[in-house]
C-alpha cells in the first residue's frame, strides 16, 4: 500500500489533488492544526474518501530552565541502548501494549491492522540504529527483562518521544515517569532547547506524566486519512477501455459494471455508491484499470477505484465505487 505522510497548515486543494494523482497515492495521512481542520472538510476534496483519524495534542517543556526531578523508582534500572541488544524485548512491549491502542491508523479499514505494531517496531528500530546524534532510546531493565523503553528523536535543539510503552503488567508503577527524567536529564545537559511529547488526546496516562514532570500545553492536531486508493489492490487487477463518447463518465461507468458483473460473476451485487473525480476533459478512448482496494466480499463489502487514463497517458477521472453483496 502506498502510504504518503505530512503535515500542512491549511489544505491547498489543487495542489493535494494533483499530489495524490501523481504519486498513486493509496493512503495521504494529513496531520494540521486542528483550528485549521475546517479547510479540508470545506473544500472540493469532497468526493475523496476522508477519516478524521484522530486528535492529538502536543506537551513540552523549555529544557534550560526546567527544574528535573532524579529518577527515583528502585525496583528498575534504566539503560541507554547503545545497540540493537535490547530489541527483543522492546518488540515484545510493542506488540502487547499497542494491541488496540486506538490511534489514527485503526480508523482507517483499509490499512492492515498487522502492519501497524510492525511499522513501531520498525521506526523503533531506525531509531536506535540512525546514528544521528540526539536519536535515543531508553530502556527499563525490571527483574531482568525490557519492562519499557522510550524512543527519542532529536532535530535543531529540540528533542521529542518517538514512541514509548511499558509493559502492561508494570504500569502505575511511575517506570513512564522514570524513563521520562532520564531522558529530560540527558537533553537538558546535552544543551538541547525543549522536549515535547505527542499523543492521543485519549491517552490520560501519557498527559498526567508529563503534567507531573512539568510539561504543559502547546498545541492540538488532527490526523486526517485520505483513501485516494490508487495503486494498491487486494485482487487482481482488470484492464479495459471504453470510448469517452458524449458522456464519458456514464461510458466508463458503464464499462465498469460490465468488469463487476464478470469479476463477482453468481454473486448479487449492489452497488451502494459511486462517486466521480474529473481531472482532465476525455477525448477519443479511455483506458482504465480497475482495482480492489477493500475486498471483503465475505464480510458484503467491496471498494473499487477505475482509474481512467486518455491515450495520451493524461489522467482523465477517477470512479469510486461502494459495492455490497
Ligand atoms: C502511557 C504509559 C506509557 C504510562 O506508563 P506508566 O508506567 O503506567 O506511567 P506512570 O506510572 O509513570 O504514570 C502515568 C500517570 O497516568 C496515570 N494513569 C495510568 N493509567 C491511567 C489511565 N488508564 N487513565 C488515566 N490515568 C492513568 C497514573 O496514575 C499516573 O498519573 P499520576 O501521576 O497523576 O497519578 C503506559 O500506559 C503505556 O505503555 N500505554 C500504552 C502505550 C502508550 O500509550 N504509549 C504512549 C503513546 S504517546
Amino acid at each position: 500500500m502506498n502510504i504518503h505522510r505530512g503535515g500542512i497548515e491549511t489544505l491547498d486543494v489543487s495542489k493535494t489533488r494533483r499530489y495524490l494523482a501523481e504519486n498513486d497515492v493509496d493512503v495521504a495521512i494529513i496531520r494540521m492544526p486542528a483550528d485549521t481542520q475546517h479547510t479540508l472538510w470545506d473544500s472540493g476534496l469532497g468526493g475523496f474518501w476522508k477519516i478524521a483519524a484522530d486528535t492529538l495534542t502536543q506537551y513540552s517543556i523549555e529544557l534550560p530552565s526546567a527544574e528535573l526531578s532524579p529518577p527515583d523508582n528502585p525496583e528498575i534500572e534504566i539503560i541507554e541502548c547503545e545497540d540493537l541488544r535490547y530489541l527483543c524485548g522492546i518488540d515484545e512491549i510493542i506488540s502487547t501494549a499497542f494491541k488496540g491502542y486506538s490511534n489514527h491508523y485503526y480508523s482507517n479499514p483499509v490499512v492492515p491492522k498487522e502492519s501497524i505494531s510492525e511499522g513501531y517496531k520498525e521506526w523503533t528500530r531506525s531509531c536506535i540504529a540512525s546514528g544521528k546524534p540526539g536519536h535515543k532510546c531508553w530502556v527499563a531493565i525490571m527483574e531482568n527483562r525490557v519492562a519499557g523503553f522510550m524512543a527519542c528523536a532529536a532535530e535543531d535543539g529540540k528533542a521529542q518521544i518517538a514512541l514509548n510503552g511499558i509493559e502492561a503488567a508494570s504500569r502505575g508503577r511511575k517506570i513512564y515517569g522514570n524513563i521520562l527524567r532520564k531522558a529530560l536529564d540527558y537533553y537538558k545537559k546535552a544543551g538541547y532547547e525543549s522536549f515535547s511529547g505527542y499523543t492521543q488526546a485519549h491517552n490520560l496516562a501519557a498527559q498526567r506524566a508529563w503534567v507531573r514532570e512539568g510539561f504543559s500545553i502547546r498545541g492540538a492536531f488532527v490526523t486526517v486519512h485520505i483513501n485516494s486508493l490508487l495503486s494498491f489492490s487486494a485482487m487482481e487487477k482488470v484492464k479495459i477501455s471504453a470510448p469517452a463518447g458524449a458522456n464519458p463518465a456514464a461510458s466508463m461507468h458503464e464499462a465498469s459494471l460490465r468488469v463487476f458483473e464478470k469479476v463477482f460473476k453468481g454473486k448479487k451485487l449492489l452497488i451502494t455508491s459511486c462517486h466521480i473525480e474529473v481531472f482532465a476533459e476525455a477525448a477519443g478512448d479511455l483506458e482504465a484499470t480497475v482495482s480492489f482496494p477493500l475486498a471483503g466480499i465475505r464480510t458484503g463489502a467491496v471498494f473499487a477505484t477505475v482509474k481512467a487514463h486518455r491515450a495520451d497517458g493524461v489522467l482523465s477521472m477517477l470512479l469510486y465505487f461502494n459495492l455490497n453483496f
